[in-house]
């Protein structure tokens, strides 16, 4: 559900990184979140963007998130840098998680550039519990990464930081991994380069979660797509979905509009509950316990194995 939030502050982080500072429109409280959770915030100009919370999470007063100029902005981040101004009121969805730390004795957190959003949040929860933990932060170079003495004051000797420039290039991640205690949880948020590094260094991929800015592999055309129909389970409206064209397209395009961001399956904001059919998940967020479950998919990548699906829309 969206909430109406104040933007009650926008200051420099670091090169191309704005931090924004949210106040509930009504005064009152914010909902609870918990580290790794994202906001979906709707901007001015109509475009829906997904941001990691990484202020504290007990401070239920405010929301805090960073943004990262992107060189390719397709409208989201560079509206917010050069137009998005303080005292604008703006629509929020969520918060979401899909990057959750679980309970574990010991935690590696692996940052890349602005994935020190959900990662930061995680360091301040894990500083104050009795767990070993420790955190790798790289960034091409130390003037474009947000957040540095804050995480050192979080993180103190639990921090390793990493600058491609002044030290010749990437780090090396197989021997980081090696360093950890048997069975510890690995957490890395950043640059798709970056991920892929750590998904190949890791021994044991089940200890490893990520949280991505992009779909591993663009979603596409099989080519072997065939129609189906969706019926809006509130209205009883029912709009065929022809091959090539998504869900949340076909749906505008009958006048039902679904609240989307990424358009990617990495998001979650387009996350639907399905009340009859069988989905063909293409999303990057669900495990193959809720694919199987099949009681939830994402609309702006996902179709159906049925002929129909039914899902719980107005
Ligand atoms: S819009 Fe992001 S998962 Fe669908």
């Amino acid at each position: 559900m969206d909430r109406l939030v104040w933007l009650t502050q926008q200051r420099w982080l670091a090169e191309g990184v704005h931090e924004l500072r949210f106040r509930a429109s009504d005064g009152g409280e914010l909902p609870e979140w918990e580290p790794g959770a994202h906001i979906t915030i709707t901007l001015p100009n109509g475009q829906a963007r997904d941001y990691s919370l990484c202020s504290d999470p007990a401070d239920r007063t405010e929301w805090t998130v960073a943004v990262l100029r992107e060189r390719d902005s397709r409208g989201g981040s560079s509206y917010v840098h050069e137009q998005l101004r303080v005292g604008e009121q703006l629509a929020v969805a969520g918060p979401r998680n899909n990057f959750p730390l679980r309970p574990a004795d010991s935690y590696l957190l692996i940052a890349g550039g602005i994935g020190i959003t959900p990662i930061k949040a995680m360091a301040e929860r894990l500083a104050a519990q009795e767990v070993e933990w420790s955190m790798l932060y790289c960034g091409r170079s130390r003037a474009g990464m947000a957040y540095l003495s804050e995480l050192h004051g979080i993180a103190g000797a639990r921090l390793r930081l990493h600058c491609d420039d002044e030290q010749g290039g990437p780090p090396d991640l197989a021997t980081i991994l090696a360093g950890c205690a048997d069975g510890t949880q690995v957490y890395c948020c950043g640059p798709e380069a970056l991920l892929a590094a750590v998904e190949s260094q890791m021994v044991d991929p089940d200890l490893l979660h990520i949280e991505r800015f992009r779909a591993a592999a663009p979603v596409e055309a099989t080519g072997d797509e065939s129609a189906f129909d969706v019926v809006c389970a509130g209205s009883g409206l029912r709009v065929t979905v022809q091959p090539g064209v998504s869900i949340v397209d076909s749906l505008a395009s009958a006048g039902v509009e679904v609240l989307t961001s990424c358009r990617e399956g990495i998001c979650g904001t387009c996350e639907t509950k399905v009340l009859g059919g069988v989905p063909q998940h293409r999303d990057s967020i669900l495990t193959d316990q809720e694919r199987s479950a099949g009681e939830t998919m994402m609309l702006c990548v996902s179709r159906c194995q049925s002929a129909e699906l039914e899902l719980d829309l107005p």
